[in-house]
């Protein structure tokens, strides 16, 4: 039996749990009329939370209705890259060039398509790409996807919104979708430009519920072909987080197959929670740790013992600032450069948390001596 998990980030997973929401508004939206504000999203959440996947969802329901898919690197030139290679192969596969009336990127009925295309400025050369490409659609739209928005120019971003804008003034078929790190998203809702994203339809991701998490773990493994019997515990542990989700239930599968059960029971799910903390830490936590200046380091220490002693997750700025001996101004600069590392998160009014399970019991156990078996 092939294990039906996939702990890797981007990989959509065989069973969904939760953002039911999401995706029915979306698919409300791409089917209804053209003015819905629906039509441009904006993911935000940890790492791990599941904003790729989603996106990648949301494409699929696109795709299904008939929608051209144009998916952008954060990492480029994101109207260039669309300019030059996304938008003119989209049109291709819509419409050969040998089939082709009309060359280059001419479009009846619009006189300065000529100086537009000659234009430096990419804006009015996306939008009249398109146009084109919707002009040889038929009842659809088009769908543009960005992905780690928290890693693009803001001017990139601002040269697809105005294009966008500028179809959507036209009734025009188009819908966005953007993702990435809360304190990403923040920032570019903070741009001057940025009117359009202000008024996208936002989500900010939180886990899952345990009930979605467990359903989410027995249901992937009945798909699998075996009963998952306690789902209940690997959901506990989880913390209804997507990636963990995937990982326990991965890590439980392989520890059944080597206990050789038909199903996977408490042992299994035992066996597997060390190994998932292992996991964890090796691919998630000490990569999102690593660089960090001593400073930053010694916050996040003294967050994790005070988290050890009180139980809670919850923990008070003027707690933390006591016990490193330092004034809780001095501090704000270092949280702030936490929060933008999406290491920890605000949690209310002079709270923080981790914003990664098991973060902080990490850190404590890297700072213990290491047990050798
Ligand atoms: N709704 C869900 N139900 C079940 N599993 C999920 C769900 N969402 C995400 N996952 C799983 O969680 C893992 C992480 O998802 P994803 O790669 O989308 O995270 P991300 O938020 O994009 O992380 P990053 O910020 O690092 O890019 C994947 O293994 C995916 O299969
Ligand atoms: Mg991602």
């Amino acid at each position: 039996m092939n294990n039906p998990f996939r702990p890797t980030f981007g990989a959509s997973p065989l069973v969904w749990a939760g953002r039911a929401t999401v995706l029915g508004d979306f698919e409300t939206a791409i089917l209804g009329s053209v003015g819905n504000p629906d039509r441009s999203i904006l993911i935000s959440g940890s790492r791990g939370i599941g904003k790729t996947v989603l996106l990648t969802e949301l494409e699929d329901i696109a795709a299904r209705h008939g929608w051209i898919v144009l998916r952008a690197s954060a990492r480029e030139r994101i109207a260039e890259s669309l300019i030059e290679s996304a938008i003119p192969e989209a049109i291709n596969r819509l419409s050969p060039p040998q089939r082709r009336q009309i060359t280059g990127f001419s479009v009846a009925g619009i006189g300065s398509v000529q100086t537009d295309v000659e234009s430096r400025d990419p804006v009015p050369r996306l939008s009249t790409q398109l146009r084109e490409l919707i002009s040889h659609l038929r009842g659809t739209g088009v769908l543009i996807t960005i992905d780690e928005v928290q890693d693009a120019s803001p001017d990139d971003l601002t040269q697809v919104a105005v294009a966008y804008q500028d179809l959507v003034r036209d009734d025009l078929p188009v819908a966005v979708a953007m993702a990435g790190l809360t304190h990403g998203i923040n920032t570019l809702l903070d741009l001057p430009g940025a009117t359009f994203l202000r008024r996208a339809r936002h989500y900010e991701l939180g886990p899952l519920t345990l009930e979605d998490a467990n359903v989410a773990l027995a249901d992937t493994a009945r798909d699998g072909g075996r009963a998952f019997d306690d789902s209940q515990r690997a959901a506990e542990f989880s913390k209804g987080y997507p990636y963990l989700v995937q990982l326990v239930g991965y890590l439980s599968w392989e520890a059944a197959d080597e206990l050789g059960l038909e199903s996977i029971d408490a042992h299994a799910v035992s066996d597997a929670i060390p190994l998932t903390l292992e996991r964890l830490g090796v691919q998630v936590l000490q990569p999102a740790l690593r660089d960090l200046p001593p400073r930053q380091m010694e916050y996040l220490r003294a967050m994790a013992e005070i988290e050890d002693e009180t139980g809670l997750s919850e923990i008070s700025t003027s707690a933390l600032a006591e016990s490193l001996g330092r004034p809780a101004t001095s501090l704000s600069d270092i949280r702030a450069r936490l929060i933008e590392h999406d290491l920890i998160t605000s949690a209310g009014w002079g709270l923080i948390e981790f914003a990664q399970p098991y973060l902080g019991q990490y850190l404590l156990d890297r700072g213990r001596p290491q047990r050798i078996s």
